[in-house]
């Protein structure tokens, strides 16, 4: 990106910003190069915005990225494990992105402070998206609205998430595909086709009969009834 002038997000983070509510105060957690927010604060998105990382080299890297941008006044750096070293008074939003699906429910476990229904998480699992899901079902975090996008070769899902304290059952295929089935886009069935092929070879670990391998092949069995118009994926 262009040092100090207007730049675009790729579709990934893009799709992350698309959640993010405006004028709110935002926490972006593992920001690494801090793009995201960064970008939301040269388009006057945001009212402030905390980039935190567990790590020194990638903060130096967003701390420079936030002076050659002139947004200092609005994101701030913090040295933080997850959310340990935020206040919850600037922490409105919260984007979890770029991180494994487990680490992000991890990360969403230890701070009591985020069961608040003024709050928002926006998630974005590189794997696992599975247990992330069955995380947030089982916890009193609902997906509001789950969205797919494709960046480079990969398609990527982003969860926009409310806690409203209420447990759901997550089924065995709203655990691997969300409600992503009713988006009905062409990033939402190249993310669908993606997790049938991860699910097929998964398959071949089990014996024909075992719970696991009948609970996967019913998955896939579901996926592949799917009437998707934009791409095939049997
Ligand atoms: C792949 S980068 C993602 C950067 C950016 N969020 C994105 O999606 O493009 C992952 C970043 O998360 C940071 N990270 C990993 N574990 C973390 C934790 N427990 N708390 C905060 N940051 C963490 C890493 O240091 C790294 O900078």
């Amino acid at each position: 990106m262009m040092k100090g002038t207007m730049f675009s997000l790729d579709e990934r983070l893009a799709l992350c910003a698309s959640f993010v509510r405006n004028d709110t105060r935002l926490v972006d957690v593992g920001t690494d190069h801090a793009y995201l927010p960064i970008w939301l604060a040269l388009n006057g998105r945001i009212r402030s915005a905390v980039a935190c990382d567990v790590r020194v080299g990638p903060l130096e890297n967003a701390a420079a990225n936030i002076r050659s941008y002139h947004v200092e006044h609005i994101v701030s750096i913090v040295l933080s494990d997850g959310l340990n070293n935020i206040d919850p008074d600037a922490a409105l939003d919260i984007v979890v992105a770029g991180m494994g699906g487990e680490l992000i429910a991890d990360i969403i476990t230890r701070q009591q402070w985020l069961c608040d229904t003024r709050r928002r998480l926006i998630l974005q699992p590189m794997t696992k998206a599975e247990s992330l899901r069955f995380f947030l079902c089982s916890s009193g975090f609902q997906i509001i609205q789950e969205k797919a996008c494709v960046s480079g070769k990969k398609s990527y899902s982003v969860m926009m998430c409310e806690y409203d304290g209420q447990k759901r059952d997550c089924t065995d295929i709203f655990r691997y595909i969300g409600d992503l089935e009713n988006e009905h886009s062409y990033e939402a069935e190249r993310y669908i086709g993606t997790v049938k092929e991860k699910l097929q070879k998964k398959l071949r670990a089990y014996r024909p009969g075992d719970d696991e391998h009948t609970r996967l092949l019913s998955v896939i069995s579901h996926i592949e009834s799917l009437p998707f118009s934009f791409i095939g994926v049997k």
